[in-house]
């Protein structure tokens, strides 16, 4: 371990190739990720103390123009809601997403809708040739000489790209691939990604203008790299799907211009991906009618409300204690619900299989899907059909009780809307409904899982 010479005010300062945990002293083992020589020294420069510091001027809020700011639609409408309504100048988006599953793809339609509204747009690769990019954007029809498209991997350059052709939009596809001269380690090494990051935020920050990242996921599904990378950007999307599924699923999970959960629903097709305006047909399309296990709830998800099919399989377990699986849902929520039934209603669990799914590959992370679960598994596990045009949502407690949940009436108009003619819901909410002409409809408050047995079967 080579130590440089550290004069004056210059202070040593060892830094975790891995991580970014910073330390005074070299250490040979990374305290917090627990990797073998990663320390690397840096060399931090203190300002002088006698120097006048050119510190940046405050402001009057109101003088800072922030309202004027024109949002970037690409009328691609299922991205401008997941943005919040379209990109904000000089914001950054960073887009996760497993390998494959079309992260690429919805760039370029992006760049492509910008681009035939007569926007200049830069697009930097640094994953595949020119030619590769060229061969989707003919598969996907878009052409024009207004995507300007770079394979380049230095973010300097990038910069420097920038700069001098002032693009309405930058897509770094992907953030992994590029590094800083900054930076010796790695492209894809925690430091370069952070500093790399850190550099077109700074581009993005000083000139308006708005980049669009691609990050590639870890095993576990969240975004390689540091840690800090997703607080670093403004807009964390996850395009996420099931690679058995042409349906792709973009979903916010932090947004500092719009509502978080918000979600997109597209269609892969040959042609690239396609809006699917009514998800909740969608998610319904295959549903088995009159087969035991199965009953719809509907989700709200962002601003909008979503039908989607909960399904539940209950059967005895050939060995002494059943399996709990849960596809799309809280596996820990599952097992608390199960644990419910047996403590309130007496059902004997514990030898069963349980299997829970929301169909179409779709997650649902609301409690309001409770009540969805508790019907599919009862239904299942009674080998009881719950009427077809029966729509539930409902938290439940661990005391039985059946909570409230929020914007109920968007709810039920969109079951109604979907020919849904009964729904369940929480007692508290029931009474709330102003809205909802209750005699029209079949609409039924439900206080505790106890009563609920009853005016299910
Ligand atoms: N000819 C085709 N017909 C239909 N779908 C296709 C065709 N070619 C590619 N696809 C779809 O596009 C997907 C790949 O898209 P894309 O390259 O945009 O993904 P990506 O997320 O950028 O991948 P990576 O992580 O490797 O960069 C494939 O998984 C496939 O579903
Ligand atoms: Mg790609």
């Amino acid at each position: 371990m080579k130590k440089t010479k550290t004069k004056g005010k210059n202070k040593a300062l060892f830094r975790c190739e891995n991580c970014g945990y910073e330390s005074r002293k070299w250490l040979g083992k990374c305290p917090d990720c627990g990797q073998w020589d990663s320390l690397v020294e840096k060399v931090v420069v203190s300002a002088p103390s006698g120097r006048k510091q050119t510190a940046c001027r405050p402001l009057p809020l109101s003088s800072t123009g922030g309202s004027e700011q024109k949002r970037m639609i690409s009328r691609i409408s299922e991205l401008d809601r997941v943005l919040g309504g379209g990109l904000v100048p000089g914001s950054m988006v960073l887009i996760g997403g497993d390998p494959g599953i079309g992260k690429s793809t919805l760039i370029l339609q992006l760049l492509g809708a910008l681009a035939a509204d007569g926007r200049q747009v830069l697009y930097v690769t640094g994953e595949e040739s020119a030619r590769q990019v060229a061969m989707r954007g003919r598969r996907l029809g878009i052409e024009g000489n207004d995507i300007l498209l770079a394979t380049e991997t230095c973010v300097e350059s990038i910069i420097t790209m920038a700069a001098e052709l002032s693009p309405a939009l930058l897509a770094v596809d992907s953030i992994q691939t590029m590094f800083t001269e900054e930076v010796a380690s790695a492209p894809g090494s925690v430091t370069q990604v952070r500093e790399s990051t850190a550099l077109l935020v700074n581009l993005a920050k000083s000139t308006d203008l708005p980049i669009l990242l691609v990050g590639h996921v870890t095993k576990e599904g969240s975004i390689a790299g540091p840690r800090v990378l997703e607080h670093m950007v403004d807009t964390v999307l996850y395009f996420e799907g099931d690679r058995g599924q042409p349906f792709r699923i973009l979903r916010t999970v932090k947004n500092r211009f719009g509502s978080t959960n918000e979600i997109g629903v597209f269609e892969m097709k040959e042609s690239g991906l396609a809006e699917v305006k009514n998800p909740s047909a969608l998610f319904l399309a295959e549903r088995p009618v009159n087969v035991p296990g199965s009953v719809v709830m509907p989700s709200i998800e962002g601003t909008r409300p979503i039908l989607v099919e909960v399904q539940a399989l209950v059967s005895p377990s050939n060995l002494g204690t059943g399996r709990r699986t849960a596809i799309g849902a809280d596996p820990q929520r599952l097992a608390l619900l199960t644990a419910v039934l047996e403590k309130k209603l007496g059902l004997t669990l514990f030898d069963h299989d349980i299997f829970l799914n929301i169909a179409g590959g779709i997650r649902i992370d609301e409690p309001a899907l409770d009540l969805g679960v508790v019907v599919a598994l009862l239904s299942s596990f009674f080998e009881k059909t719950v009427d077809p045009t029966t729509a539930v949502c409902g938290e439940v407690g661990l005391a039985g009780e059946i909570r409230a949940v929020g914007q109920i009436e968007m709810r039920i108009q969109e079951a109604n809307r979907l020919g849904f003619t009964t729904f369940l819901l929480p007692m508290s909410s029931y009474r709330r409904l102003e809205k909802i002409d209750k005699h029209s409809m079949r609409v039924i408050g439900v206080a505790t899982i106890q009563s609920l047995v009853e005016i299910l079967f």
